[in-house]
């Protein structure tokens, strides 16, 4: 049983959109994408639109979170946009997302107090967690996530852990069109839950929601969200396209049916 766990799809459009273009999908995406209550749909569009944004979109439909924050409220941190100031703005942000971690380098530190940053402004922090090729061939997954989950976590308490989100996005899979299969998902995010149970218990576990994110698209979306542990997507490439993002999250609508007749 999923406990009753919201299903999420998540688009984060990484580097893509100015304002106006910004503006523009988001009108495109509102006639596309129809609204079900029991999907909770969220946007991550890049940090310079999250404003004009929030007064454009419609709410019943869509919530917005940040592709990433600081962890220091405010101060001389040049560049820098803090959990504070985006708290007026988005319900999630993005931590550990696998390109702060390979292209700037983000260690597990930053990671935890980011984590804990968002958490103490009332942000809910999506926790990205994701094995490397490399890591993956030498057997070293389950270890990689294991630390990646102990070390992004450690500042929180088992009733703020059950609140988070956690997305499971393999590095190898991240834009290459090569998405794990679905049995791989199953097995790690198990795994995931079962390292949640093990450091905050099997209540906090049952809660905290776990999605995958890698390549996914409007074919092999369903088979992501038929997997019992799995509570969503975080979609890339194919949030960029009006009618594939409607028809995940259109997937995601007949699954939740699916499971409220089986309860
Ligand atoms: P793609 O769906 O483009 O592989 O991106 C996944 C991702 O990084 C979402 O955060």
């Amino acid at each position: 049983m999923r406990n009753n766990r919201k299903i999420m799809i998540a688009g984060n459009w990484k580097e893509h959109f100015t304002v106006a273009e910004a503006s523009h999908f988001l009108h495109k995406l509102e006639e596309s994408v129809i609204n079900h209550q029991s999907i909770e749909v969220v946007l991550f569009p890049n940090i310079l639109t999250l404003q004009p944004l929030s007064v454009q979109l419609d709410r019943r439909k869509f919530r917005l979170g940040s592709q990433d924050g600081f962890y220091e409220d405010a101060g001389a941190y040049t560049g820098e946009v803090s959990m504070a100031m985006l708290r007026e703005l988005v319900h999630y942000v993005l931590v550990g997302h696998s390109e702060r971690r390979h292209i700037f380098n983000e260690n597990d530190d930053v990671v935890a107090k980011k984590m804990q940053a968002a958490v103490r402004n009332g942000i809910m922090p999506v926790l990205c967690v994701g094995e490397t090729l490399q890591e993956r061939l030498a057997g070293e997954t389950k270890q990689v996530l294991h630390n990646q989950i102990t070390a992004g976590l450690m500042n929180l308490t088992s009733r703020e852990v059950g609140a988070i989100v956690v997305a499971y996005e393999p590095v190898w899979a991240i834009g290459t069109g090569e998405f794990a299969k679905p049995d791989q998902v199953e097995e790690v995010v198990k795994y995931i839950r079962k390292q949640v149970a093990e450091l905050f218990g099997e209540r906090t576990a049952k809660l905290v929601r776990i999605l995958y994110g890698g390549s996914v698209d409007e074919h092999n979306a369903i088979s992501y969200l038929l997997l019992e542990d799995c509570d969503g997507a975080l979609v890339g490439g194919a949030s960029l396209n009006q009618y594939k993002f409607a028809s995940i999250v259109e997937s995601a609508f007949r699954v939740q049916q699916r499971r409220t007749v089986r309860v």
